[in-house]
């Protein structure tokens, strides 16, 4: 590992790449990224950094979204199928069948999403800010594509008229809330944080609920010593570094994103090494995929 680590840095500075990495990935990408943490905060260093290549330790549609955001950059996948199920759970025809329907609707995108999905929404959004996102669009009717469990959360939490589509995590979806009472019941002084793609059912149970980055940042914050955490299993790896004292417990059956766990650190070095998998969108598409991105930064400041 250490040889590849070296190998991984001589290569980023003959190519001035970074690596880029979600909180989901194994703990041993996590720690040859040059930067790690939620999608939000991603996409942010994917526009703003100004290195040539940007290995995304992560999904397509993260890919997919650096390369929009920043299209002058060459975006590489360590592993060109890992892509998030959910991505794909929504249609522009059932966009265009909803704005018939509505007249002064807005498609609220979460990132979460394909490039064609983006073409046809108004505006993206994150677990991190799809709250303020909603509310600050002058908008009554809200179409939010394509996670149900985020856009009901929205919904809980906003007057705006929110429509669901039939989308989800399929390992957020998955978690139950008998498996959440079991943990409770067990460390009862814990307190539970959680991810917003976890149904009302699960949500219903949480003391706090926010993307990967604020979870993490709650622990930080808290001067509680054990908290049950409710997303995908990488975050461990970030927890543990910042909290070295505290206690965490995660649902069973472990929730595992498979997709995530596809990228590892040899893929990382032979895709830098030989420029595989570059993100290729074309302009028609990343011209209006931009669109929401841009607004999302905008409306998010
Ligand atoms: P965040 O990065 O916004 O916490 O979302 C989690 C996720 O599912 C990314 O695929
Ligand atoms: Fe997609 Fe869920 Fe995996 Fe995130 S955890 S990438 S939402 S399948």
């Amino acid at each position: 590992m250490k040889d590849l680590k070296e190998k991984i840095t001589a290569l980023k500075a003959e190519k001035n790449a970074v690596i880029l990495a979600h909180y989901y990935v194994s703990p041993d990408v996590q720690e040859i990224a040059d930067y790690v943490g939620d999608s939000f905060y991603l996409a942010k260093i994917a526009k703003s950094s100004d290195a040539e290549t940007i290995v995304f330790c992560g999904v397509e549609f993260m890919g997919e979204s650096a390369k929009i955001l920043s299209p002058e950059k060459t975006v590489l996948m360590p592993d060109a199928s890992a892509d998030c199920p959910m991505a794909h759970m929504a249609s522009a025809e059932s966009v265009l069948e909803m704005k018939k329907k509505y007249s002064d609707l807005a498609v609220v995108c979460y990132i979460n999403s394909s490039a064609e999905l983006k073409t046809v929404s108004d505006v993206c959004v994150t677990s991190a800010n799809a709250l303020k996102i909603v509310n600050a669009l002058p908008n009554e009717n809200i179409y939010f594509i394509p996670d149900k469990n985020l856009g009901s959360f929205v919904r809980k939490n906003s007057d705006k008229n929110i429509l669901l589509n039939e989308g989800w995590c399929p390992i957020h979806n998955n978690i139950t809330a008998e498996s959440v009472k079991k943990l409770k019941n067990k460390h009862p002084c814990a307190k539970v944080l959680m991810h917003p793609e976890c149904t009302e059912d699960v949500l219903s149970c949480a003391d706090y609920i926010g993307s990967t980055s604020g979870i993490i940042e709650y622990t930080e914050k808290s001067p509680e010593k054990e908290f049950i955490i409710i997303t995908e299993i990488g975050v461990i790896y970030e927890l543990q570094k910042r909290n070295p004292n505290k206690k965490f417990y995660f649902p069973e059956p472990l929730p595992v994103c498979a997709d995530m766990k596809k990228i590892t650190a040899e893929k990382v070095y032979s895709c830098l090494r030989d420029n595989l998998n570059k993100v290729e969108i074309d302009d028609k598409t990343r011209e209006k995929a931009l669109i929401p991105l841009n607004r999302m930064l905008e409306l998010a400041r």
